[in-house]
Order: structure tokens, then C-alpha cells, then sequence
């Protein structure tokens, strides 16, 4: 059984969310012991993490090795796979992933969220607090074996321990953390700040930058991280900026001109340089005019599209729709909707990249149910027959401006 989000919220890993956010985010490590007691197994299981080695159809770029604390090349665990001569593929070949685990191999599994729903719901759960898409990385580590050598990574890590114990040692994120990830000699880093075991449901948060090392002692070792890089201030203003300059107003091409003495002596810098004083201005009042509460709004659903979380079951809803009946509830989706005027009885209507004329009775309604609110779809059409007031909701929520209401009314 998959974890669903009613059970499950980021607040039940890290506690207090804005005792997180001011004293640990971004700052200091933070270790929650039992924070997922007895739900680990709604995570991800051992089996699962074997059946996707099985598949025997899995990139290498979902499975890596480590060795000794060093990354093992993937040819000593790849084949190229033909499909009847049309295409080649890397693929990872089961038995000698194994070997290599029992040789004292630590395995790592990217990007679980492709692969599992499980993995799924819990990325959506960080994607939706950070506003970016969370990475669920698995590492399965043989018992007495070190995973990899003391290093840091250049981003958030949220590590869960799922089956078995292992050591962390954890040093403190020194002040002027690098980007990139990198490797310490041992003697380089002194005494650690934390030495820890954890247990299966125990959370240890460590911010991007924090050296950290470990290694599994007596029993085999299951653990995810689950790793986010939410956006900096820069990256959100480059991106409003992005947006602005989008307008007609900045889509012709300058002649910037040469470096020659001519081109300077005939006035051109001068005019190339007010045309760009004059674009500058048009950007910083339109930055100005810009509602912060709106711009802000707008990166954070950006960046949780780009994380595609919440993404729907496309063919399961279609499906159901399918057995839309006229005593089944409807209402508006999310989806903008743009209402045209009126043209002879007929409204046009632009939604999700489609134009259509509708009747406007139908526009009446939709503009009805603006503000939430649903209606029976055999009532949609005021004075319709039932029958067509259902087919005229039916084709409204294909293109995904109407949903039934679920019986559990979420
Ligand atoms: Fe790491």
C-alpha cells in the first residue's frame, strides 16, 4: 500500500515546520528520532527496490555502484540490449548487480520517484513545501560495509532510514560552503559534530554543503534520501525578470554597432546606449508595478509544475469520465478559462491552448460556477434536456474545465 497524502505531511519528518524553517533550514543539521516510526514500510520496501533491478529494461542512469567508498564504472554492471536491431540501450543486468552487492557493494537507486508511486507521494510532499522538484534516492548498503567516503553534496538532503542501522558521522557545514560536491581526505576534517546510528524511521536533515560519511555495521542498510534544491532569491528575480521581457517591447534586435572610432564619432553609441537607458526604464516600472503577492504566488506554482507534482492519472480520469451520470456533481477545475464575448447565441471559450464557440448558456454556467460551487451534470444546461446537459459537461471536463466532484468530496 502506497502512502497517500492525508497520512503522511512534511511536518511529520522535520516537527514544527517554522521551528525548522528559522533554526535548521539552510543553517544546521537536525536528527528526528522514530519521525516515521512504523510508516517506513509505506515508503519503500526492499522488494520493490529488487523488482526494479529485475525489470531487466532499467538505465544505468537509475542504478549506481559504490566500492570502497568509490563509484564502481556502470560497464561492470551494463549490457547493451538490441530491440531487434532498431535501437540500443544500456541496461542494468541483475546478476551482476548482486555480485557486486555481496562482494560489499553499496547500491544506489536515482530518481525513485520516477519509478515508484510510493517515492512519488513523498517527492510531491517536498515538492509542494519547497516549490521545486525533490529527488528520492535509494541506497541499499551490505551489513559492515562503508557507502561513500566523507563528502558533501550541493544540496538539501532529508535522509530516512527504511530497514537496518547505520553510522552517520556528520561534521559542521563550514562557512563558506562550495557549490559543488566534494570529497575530504579523512585527516582533513577533525572530530565530527554528530556521530549517530540511526534506525529505521529516524530522519537526519543536513543542508547543503555539510560533510558527512557513513556506513552500515551489523545488518544490511536501507535508507532514502530525499534531496531538494529550492531556488535563491537569484534565481527567483532572474525568472520574474524572464518573464517581464517576454513582451513585444523588448522582441526587436539593436544594432549595437562596431568599436571604430567612426561609429563612435557619427553618434551611434550614444543612441544605442539611451535606446537601452529607455528599455531599462520600461523594466524596472513594470518590475515596480508588478503585485509582489501575485509574483510570488506565481513562482511557487512554476516551480511545483516544474516538479510535476500532483500530476493526475490522465487515463483513469478520462475513463471515468466516461461514466459521467446525470446525478454525478461537477465543478470547475484550476485551469484558466478565458470567456470571449457574445456572437450570435455563441460565447468563445479558450482553455489549456484550445478555442471553441459555446452556447451561452454554457458560458452562463461556467461563469455561475467561477467561484466554486458544483451542480449536477444533468442540470448543467438551464432548460436543456438532461441527456445533452450531461454530454455538454462530459466534453467540457475532457478538456479539463469541469471535474466531477469525488464521492469522498476531496
Ligand atoms: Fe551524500
Amino acid at each position: 500500500m502506497g502512502i497517500t497524502a492525508a497520512d503522511w505531511t512534511f511536518a511529520s519528518l522535520v516537527g514544527d515546520t517554522e521551528s525548522f524553517f528559522a533554526q535548521h533550514f539552510d543553517r544546521q543539521p537536525l536528527l528526528r528520532r522514530g519521525a516515521l516510526a512504523h510508516r517506513t514500510r509505506d515508503l519503500v520496501t526492499v522488494d520493490q527496490l529488487d523488482d526494479v533491478i529485475a525489470l531487466q529494461a532499467v538505465s544505468p542512469a537509475y542504478v549506481r555502484l559504490a566500492r570502497n567508498g568509490q563509484g564502481v564504472s556502470s560497464k561492470a554492471y551494463t549490457r547493451t540490449t538490441g530491440d531487434h536491431g532498431t535501437g540500443l540501450a544500456e541496461t542494468v543486468v541483475p546478476e551482476r548487480v548482486y555480485e557486486l552487492f555481496r562482494s560489499g557493494a553499496t547500491v544506489s537507486w536515482n530518481h525513485l520517484e520516477h519509478l515508484l508511486p510510493s517515492a512519488r507521494h513523498l517527492a510531491d510532499a517536498f515538492s509542494d513545501t519547497f516549490a521545486c522538484p525533490a529527488e528520492i534516492v535509494g541506497f541499499l548498503t551490505p551489513a559492515g560495509h562503508d557507502g561513500y567516503a566523507p563528502h558533501h553534496d550541493p544540496v538539501d538532503v532529508f535522509v530516512i532510514q527504511i530497514e537496518g542501522t547505520k553510522d552517520w558521522q556528520v561534521w559542521q557545514p563550514p562557512a563558506d560552503r562550495r557549490g559543488d560536491s566534494v570529497h575530504y581526505p579523512a585527516d582533513r576534517l577533525g572530530e565530527p559534530a554528530l556521530r549517530t546510528t540511526l534506525r529505521p524511521g529516524d530522519m537526519l536533515y543536513l543542508p547543503y554543503g555539510t560533510p558527512h560519511a557513513a556506513a552500515a555495521r551489523e545488518q544490511v542498510s536501507l535508507h532514502l534520501s530525499v534531496t531538494v534544491a529550492p531556488r535563491r532569491w537569484r534565481d527567483l528575480l532572474v525568472e520574474t525578470v524572464q518573464e517581464l521581457v517576454r513582451d513585444e517591447a523588448f522582441h526587436d534586435v539593436p544594432f549595437l554597432g562596431d568599436t571604430t572610432a567612426a561609429d563612435a564619432a557619427d553618434g551611434h553609441h550614444d543612441r544605442v546606449a539611451e535606446r537601452y537607458r529607455e528599455k531599462v526604464a520600461d523594466l524596472c516600472a513594470r518590475l515596480t508595478a508588478l503585485r509582489p503577492d501575485e509574483e510570488t504566488t506565481r513562482l511557487a506554482a512554476a516551480g511545483r509544475a516544474r516538479a510535476g507534482a500532483g500530476r493526475p492519472r490522465e487515463f483513469t480520469r478520462l475513463a471515468g469520465l466516461d461514466a459521467l451520470t446525470a446525478q454525478a456533481r461537477v465543478r470547475r477545475t484550476e485551469a484558466p478559462v478565458e470567456l470571449g464575448p457574445s456572437l450570435d447565441g455563441k460565447t468563445s471559450l479558450l482553455v489549456n491552448g484550445h478555442r471553441l464557440a459555446v452556447p451561452d448558456a454554457v458560458a452562463d454556467t461556467l461563469r455561475a460556477l467561477e467561484r466554486g460551487g458544483s451542480l449536477p451534470a444533468g442540470k448543467f444546461l438551464a432548460d436543456a434536456p438532461e441527456d445533452r446537459s450531461v454530454r455538454a459537461a462530459w466534453q467540457l471536463a475532457r478538456l479539463g474545465v469541469l471535474q466531477a466532484v469525488s464521492q469522498t468530496g476531496a
